[in-house]
């Protein structure tokens, strides 16, 4: 059995039409019968253009959005059967990254606090006993790569980069069994991208760690993904390893995506 299993996982949104009655009159299929493996240490690259379902399948096994229909299994439990509390609970179980940290850091909070606080989610016990905390902040610091002696700081005094790193602190503080990553490196310069990379890879050799991995780029996907998924208006069109997919892509909305991509001589031209 997989890390983690969707099974024919559906989202519709219901698009209602009319002012004084409104009547469903159509839906949006964001999501429609996606069928997927993930194993744990794996990357997996969610690919496809703008609006064919990949922030609404993050949301959907994150169990932020209700899905339509239906199983999404992790470690044997169908998510989609869980209520109330146990839902709040697993909520823990997956962190997300995004595209912008600035916006996604609260510019009021010391790096300590933003990272105390995604500790003490997972274990209160932290709360009441400062030292315990200090020190495990300086080591999810430490394994980011940023300076403990910066935990005083708030996110201004950082560069983008790092910036990135503290996001990525604190969506391992909670001890995820998924992140899912958003376009994380889209808005760094290119200099600063594989260094980001580089820091995800190497997160994910020490501790395990399950990744998807969303990005519009294919060369970011090419070098972090094990396994590529490709999604078109709600659908997965292609799957499998990532070289794979990259050398012979099977179908035509794939190839139509490789072709997309600039060549590096016509770059440097
Ligand atoms: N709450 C909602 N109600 C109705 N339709 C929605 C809702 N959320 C998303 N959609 C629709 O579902 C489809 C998929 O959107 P989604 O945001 O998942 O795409 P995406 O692949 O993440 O796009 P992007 O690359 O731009 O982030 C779109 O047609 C969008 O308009
Ligand atoms: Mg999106």
């Amino acid at each position: 059995m997989s890390f983690l299993s969707l099974r024919d996982v559906k989202t519709h949104f219901p698009v209602k039409k009319g002012i004084l009655i409104q009547k469903v009159a159509d839906v949006v299929k964001a999501v429609d019968s996606i069928t997927l493996d993930i194993e744990q240490g794996e990357i997996l690259g969610l690919v496809g253009e703008s609006g064919c379902g990949k922030s609404t399948l993050s949301r959907t096994i994150m169990q932020l959005i209700p899905s339509t229909g239906g199983e999404i299994i992790l470690e044997g439990q169908d998510l989609t059967k869980l209520k109330g509390d146990a839902v709040r609970k697993r909520r823990l179980d997956f962190q997300m990254i995004f595209q912008d940290p600035y916006a996604s850091l609260n510019p009021r909070m010391t790096i300590f606090s933003t990272l105390a606080e995604a500790l003490i989610q997972r274990h209160p016990d932290l709360r009441k006993d400062k030292d315990a905390l200090t020190q495990k902040v300086s080591e999810l610091m430490e394994r980011v790569g940023l300076n403990p002696g910066f935990m005083k700081k708030y996110p201004h005094e950082f560069s983008g980069g790092q910036r990135q790193r503290i996001a990525i602190a604190r969506a391992l503080a909670p001890e995820p069994k998924l992140v899912i990553a958003d376009e994380p490196v889209s808005a760094l310069d290119v200099s600063i991208q594989s260094q980001i990379l580089n820091l995800l890879l190497k997160l994910r050799d020490e501790l395990n760690l399950t990744m998807i991995f969303i990005t519009h780029d294919l060369s970011v996907v090419r070098y972090i993904a094990d396994n590529i998924a490709v999604m078109y208006k709600g659908q997965l069109v292609e799957y499998g390893e990532s070289e794979r997919v990259f050398n012979t892509p099977e179908h035509a909305y794939t190839k139509k995506l490789l072709d997309a991509i600039p060549h590096l001589e016509e770059v440097n031209a």
